[in-house]
């Protein structure tokens, strides 16, 4: 069976170089690799809750899709689209959250940072703090949940989250399917050699630490720019010098041939200066990134050819998910009244008899309950408790729970525990 990968992209701020080596080349060849099923798109309603400025949203998510298709995304071949285009993710979103435990999102790494920052400053818990951000990881569940998505490749920051979309789609599962799986259990995959570019200072690059290289932006002289700042020693041309673990030679890396790495290496230790290395850098990656800015200018220049192809993408991600959402509305009991009055069991017309409950006291003063079946043959029998509401409380669990419950229950042995476990169905099934 192919596998479906699924990657959200948030869609606030624009690329770097790091994002393009750390997550889109990488993410584009794994798409082309035979039995995989690719999954890309813009999570623009999480983008929301990181940013209240509509220009920027709107900005962001035009130039992320057309990063990607400029990189050489093929929406042909993968499923492109944008989150918001997606009816069907809003949807499941409620239906996923009204099985998600408060106090599961309590732990969420967001919320529980965003609630730290505010207790250490003396704040109420919960300020600042929108729904928006505490509902992310059901959000982000129903990302992956309603295209049954078997593995989403994320940073170790998300884990957590493909954790909590698992749990949630066990639970849903439990729920509502009636022994069917509805919804596949997903995997976080952690790429663990996922290249980390260094940014102009040597420290990881980002955005926030004002040290990228920026992927577009800026056009050839913006990436000459860049480069140029690159922090190097001091040395001069003719010196010879240590390449290994130096940004620029990170970076270089990044891009080049194994053989290119050597060559560049053994001219850095022969004396090449800083200088002339850069050129050589800017060259190398001009080589690469310029063909795909030039893509990237042509698609920002026509948004709407952009939007032609991402409409399509939603209509052709829409089709895979339109039937599993109705599977779960169906599931949770969101049905058609056509389908219900033909799906409904006939009326009760010659009643079966049920097993029946008994509660009462002992001498001894304690409360107790047993289970006749219908012709009051013997089936359980509670140990005493010390009052009726006990004993009431362990009747409706197994009223409700079924045979589920019958290990915890207090009980003297079960004499027949099949007819028992019969007797339990019959009443679920009664009151059901
Ligand atoms: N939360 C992810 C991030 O910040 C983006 C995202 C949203 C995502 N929905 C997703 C990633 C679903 C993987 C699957 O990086």
């Amino acid at each position: 069976m192919t596998q479906r990968v699924l990657t959200g992209i948030t869609t606030t701020g624009t690329l770097h170089l790091g994002n393009y080596v750390g997550a889109i080349r990488p993410a584009i060849l794994a798409s082309q690799e035979p039995g995989v099923e690719s999954f890309f798109f813009m999570a623009d309603f999480h983008a929301l809750i990181k940013c209240d400025e509509p220009e920027r949203i709107a900005r962001s998510r035009l130039e992320i899709a057309a990063t990607w298709l400029a990189a050489g995304l093929d929406a042909e071949r993968v499923m492109f689209y944008r989150q918001s285009d997606i009816h069907e993710i809003p949807e499941l979103t409620w239906l996923l959250a009204c099985v998600t435990a408060k106090g599961q999102m309590n732990r969420a790494h967001a919320y529980k940072a965003a609630t730290d920052a505010n207790l250490a400053a003396g704040e109420d818990v919960d300020a600042g703090v929108t729904m928006g951000l505490f509902s992310y990881p059901v959000l982000m569940a129903a990302d992956i949940l309603v295209f049954n998505a078997h593995r989403v490749p994320v940073g170790r920051d998300q884990v957590q989250h493909i954790e909590m979309a698992r749990d949630l789609a066990q639970r849903f599962n439990h729920q509502f399917g009636r022994g069917n799986d509805i919804f596949v259990l997903p995997e976080a995959n952690v790429e663990a050699d996922v290249a980390l570019l260094p940014g102009l200072d040597g420290r990881k690059m980002s955005k926030s630490y004002d040290n990228s290289i920026p992927l577009f932006e800026g056009g050839a002289q913006g990436l000459k720019d860049a480069i140029a700042r690159i922090v190097t020693d001091s040395k001069l041309p003719g010196e010879a010098k240590d390449p290994e673990g130096t940004a620029l030679v990170t970076i270089y890396d990044a891009f080049a041939t194994a053989e290119q790495r050597a060559g560049f290496r053994a001219a850095l230790r022969g004396g090449l200066g800083w200088g002339e290395a850069k050129q050589q850098l800017t060259a190398l990656i001009e080589a690469q990134i310029g063909p795909m800015r030039a893509r990237y200018a042509e698609l920002m220049a026509h948004p709407e050819k952009l939007e032609v192809i991402l409409q399509a993408g939603a209509a052709k991600a829409r089709a895979l998910a339109a039937p599993l959402l109705a599977q779960a509305r169906e599931a949770v009991g969101l049905r058609a009244f056509t389908a219900l009055s033909v799906a409904a069991p006939p009326l009760k017309s010659g009643k079966t008899a049920l097993p029946v409950f008994k509660q009462y006291r002992e001498a001894d003063g304690q409360f107790y309950f047993k289970l006749n079946d219908a012709e009051g043959q013997l089936l359980l029998q509670s140990t005493g408790f010390a009052s009726g509401r006990e004993a009431g409380q362990w009747v409706a669990r197994l009223k409700q729970e079924g045979a589920a419950a019958l290990e915890l229950a207090p009980l003297q042995p079960v004499s027949d525990p099949q007819a028992t476990a019969r007797a339990l169905a019959a009443l679920l099934d009664a009151a059901t």
